[in-house]
């Protein structure tokens, strides 16, 4: 007799504060057999394994999977397969697995990849996403800053790369969030300044976690890196 494959859950954790995760969120994560963390190959810890602690049982199983953090992509899709084929053989014993994501699971994040490598692998599996709070919502709601209103447009980019989608896109835009600021902070704060956007920006490092800093003056990290949990809102047209 063949087994039933288990459910693979993506469950976005929100971005820090572990009541901004929905009601099926904390229900799977009690329903589950194992969880799956993302780590850096440096060491075991998760950001969202802590976010979410509060609503996980003590005796349910937790597996963590390294993914590097880098921008080669030959390395990234590596440690996919590599993890995939640590997920499949759980879901082959017919057991349900969920896998932790900071904020939403299909918004900048490891879940889609680990999917679809899962699915290369296995085409019948069953797949589910729990929609997650995103850092960006979250650190509107912490800055009491509307996203966007009435007509306005909203614009999320990643600041992986430096400033160069910004300058490209930035023209036509209310509003704009930028996630993954760290690395590249000086070529991105070089771009505000040069499209004059530096004082219609406020970043927030951290937020719902603890160390959350809210900053004013972008430009204070000149020539460092701010934290890696830190995003930017910026409002081309100023902030009311
Ligand atoms: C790989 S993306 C993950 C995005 C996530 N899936 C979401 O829905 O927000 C990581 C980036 O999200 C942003 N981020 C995540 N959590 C954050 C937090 N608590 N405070 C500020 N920025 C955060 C940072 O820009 C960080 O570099």
């Amino acid at each position: 007799m063949t087994r039933r494959l288990g459910t693979f859950y993506g469950i976005g954790v929100g971005s820090g504060d572990p009541e901004l995760m929905t009601v099926k969120a904390a229900r799977i994560l009690k329903e589950v057999d194992v969880i799956f963390t993302a780590a850096s190959t440096k060491n075991d810890y998760s950001t969202a394994l802590e976010i979410a602690r509060p609503h996980i049982p003590e005796t349910v199983e937790i597996i963590s999977l390294p993914f590097r953090m880098t921008l080669k992509h030959t390395v990234r899709k590596q440690a996919r397969e590599e993890n995939a084929r640590k997920v499949l053989p759980v879901l082959r014993e017919g057991k349900d697995a969920a896998f932790l994501t900071l904020g939403d699971p299909l918004t900048y994040s490891t879940f889609s990849y680990l999917a679809q490598a899962l699915r290369e692998l296995e085409p019948d599996i069953s797949i589910r996403a729990i929609p997650g709070i995103t850092s960006y919502q979250a650190a509107a709601s912490r800055l009491l800053v509307p996203l966007c209103e009435g007509e306005e447009s909203l614009l999320v980019l990643s600041g992986a790369m430096g400033g160069k989608s910004l300058r490209k896109l930035a023209g036509d835009v209310d509003n704009i969030v930028m996630l993954k600021t760290y690395k590249n902070f000086d070529h991105i704060l070089k771009t505000l300044k040069e499209l004059n956007l530096a004082e219609h920006t406020i970043g927030i490092s951290r937020c719902g976690l603890e160390g959350e800093e809210i900053i004013h003056d972008v430009s204070r990290f000149n020539g460092r890196h701010p934290p890696y949990f830190t995003l930017l809102i910026i409002k081309p047209k100023g902030f009311d």
